[in-house]
């Protein structure tokens, strides 16, 4: 499963990728104006350079024509940018133009299986389907996971990834993977709840504590540099 982070901050973004795991990121004009940022093609093209994996750069405009200008020029900044297109009819025709050009398509604001379906069929890269957002209007975001998925499997000539988005805590992490989904978009401060459980934490204070009482080192230099391993048996 590949984890995109959801947000358009860059100092989350280095952070982040710096921890070896992340795949791409998902931004949206939302995202954008959260950011601060007064540049968006000079912040896309930063994130690009910091993650290889997608990146994904949303038009601005509704109408096909200035769609399609604006996803030909968004796909110019990097060779990892994938266009991120509403799902309308005019954006499943952006999508369906530039995916035949061999550029990288987000089809965005999917909430049903049947729109999934439409973005399959239009070839695009990725499908995201707000989860949170179903919830949050007292439906059920992981059902329609669940829905995609299997419509997907039944259909090998679909290419199209589900790319899980609008998550709100790692518990959709983990039912959007047990689903086999492809991808989750996951805001920085859910990805950081991923590595936490009070055991590990507790268990990492007795090892350390515990290792302290063995007087005992590993051999590395203060430079943190790897010694050579002594010869012969301990
Ligand atoms: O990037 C699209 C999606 O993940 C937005 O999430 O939290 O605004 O519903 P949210």
């Amino acid at each position: 499963m590949k984890f995109f982070v959801d947000t358009a901050d860059l100092a989350e973004i280095k952070e982040l990728a710096a921890t070896g795991l992340l795949d791409g990121v998902t931004t949206n004009p939302s995202l954008v104006a959260k950011s601060g940022h007064h540049d968006f093609i000079a912040l896309v093209k930063e994130i690009a350079s910091i993650v290889p994996g997608p990146v994904s750069a949303e038009v601005a405009a509704t109408d096909f024509d200035t769609m399609m200008a604006e996803g030909l020029y968004l796909a110019r900044i990097a060779r990892n940018i994938a266009v991120k297109v509403p799902l309308t009819p005019a954006g499943l025709k952006v999508c369906k133009a530039l995916s035949q050009q061999g550029t990288m398509v987000n089809v965005t604001l999917c909430f049903s299986a049947a729109q999934a379906i439409l973005a399959a069929k239009a070839g695009a890269t990725f499908v995201s389907p707000f989860v949170g957002r179903l919830d949050d209007i007292g439906e059920n975001g992981m059902q329609l996971i669940a829905d995609i998925c299997q419509i997907y499997k039944a259909y090998p000539q679909f290419k199209t990834e589900v790319l899980v988005a609008s998550v709100r805590h790692p518990g959709h992490v983990i039912e959007a993977a047990k689903m086999g989904a492809h991808v989750a978009t996951i805001p920085p401060s859910v990805i950081r709840q991923l590595f936490n459980h009070p055991l590990t934490d507790k268990g990492l204070a007795q090892f350390v504590s515990d290792w302290q009482k063995t007087g005992q080192k590993i051999p590395i230099d203060s430079d943190g540099k790897v010694q050579p391993l002594k010869s012969g048996r301990a």
